[in-house]
């Protein structure tokens, strides 16, 4: 598969995906979103990919957002079933069962911030920048900022940045809870890959059901959300993965997990 907007390098289970329309700043134009749905696709059946780290290529931006050409040109009709195209190919990413990670290396607004909402952690570099500045456009947000921002940051903040379109820098990014870590800009990717790593040295099962239990049971009453993650208990019991894993412990040696 060839990509007209996106690299995809997979290496030892990492598969770094990288929106790659630097003079645009990483834009989203319909290639974009097309091209990030067949990645998501081969992310979801490919069992040789075991994790994704997501970045924006060059140094200026993450994603600055759906391509305002684009945008500018749009009826009702058409802004509709963008924005439903959107939505399913970032809902598809984060419903992927292997864990996602946003390394944010510049602006990551509109569609940017929502792209990167999207995946499961979210490292920035110290010269990320972020916003929903749609409103500035006239528009709001069409790739689930009014969902996730609110869900990720409190209502309270996350209004505050809907409203006004005001960006961000990296640090009050990392105040409010929109992105887990800060990392210098040149560590960035590495730092990524490392985190990413370190969950896929666990049993990937139980990554997959712990990635399900949180993404479903915050939709859930509590009690349902417990009993889901009760099941999750109960299957993974039934895994040789858990048998090794218990095993290693006892043994005092590293788990060898086979994904059974
Ligand atoms: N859609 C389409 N093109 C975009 C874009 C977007 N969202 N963001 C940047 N670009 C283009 C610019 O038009 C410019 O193209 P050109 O060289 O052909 O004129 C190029 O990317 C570089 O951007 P530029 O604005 O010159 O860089 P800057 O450093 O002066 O400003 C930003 C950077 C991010 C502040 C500015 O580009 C910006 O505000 N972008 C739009 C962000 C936005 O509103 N996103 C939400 C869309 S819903």
């Amino acid at each position: 598969m060839t990509y007209s907007t996106l690299l995809f390098d997979l290496s030892d289970g990492v598969a770094l995906v990288t929106v790659n329309r630097p003079e645009k700043l990483n834009a989203l134009n319909a290639t974009v979103i097309a091209e990030l749905g067949q990645a998501v696709s081969r992310i979801e059946t490919d069992a040789e990919v075991r994790g994704v780290v997501l970045t924006g290529a060059g140094a200026k931006a993450f994603v600055a957002g759906a391509d305002i050409a684009e945008l500018a040109e749009q009826g009702p009709i058409e802004g509709k079933a963008r924005a439903l195209e959107g939505q399913a190919v970032f809902r598809r990413l984060e419903r992927c069962g292997k864990p996602v990670i946003a390394a944010v290396n510049g602006f990551a607004l509109g569609g940017g911030c929502e792209l990167a909402m999207a995946c499961h952690i979210r490292l920035a570099s110290d010269q990320a920048r972020f916003g929903q500045p749609e409103v500035k456009l006239g528009i709001g947000p069409g790739y689930g900022g009014t969902v996730r921002l609110p869900r990720l940051v409190g209502k309270g903040r996350a209004l505050e940045l809907l409203l006004t379109g005001q960006m961000i820098d990296a640090q009050e990014a990392y105040r409010i809870g929109l992105v887990n870590r800060i990392v210098p800009a040149d560590r960035l990717l590495e730092e990524a890959t490392r985190l990413l790593r370190s969950i896929l040295e666990n049993g990937p099962l139980a990554v997959r059901a712990c990635l399900e239990a949180v993404d479903a049971g915050l939709e859930m009453t509590l009690d349902h959300a417990l009993l889901l993650e009760a099941n999750h208990f109960g299957l993974l019991s039934a895994t040789a993965d858990m048998r090794e894993g218990t095993a290693a412990f006892v043994e005092k040696r590293k788990g060898e997990f086979r994904g059974r």
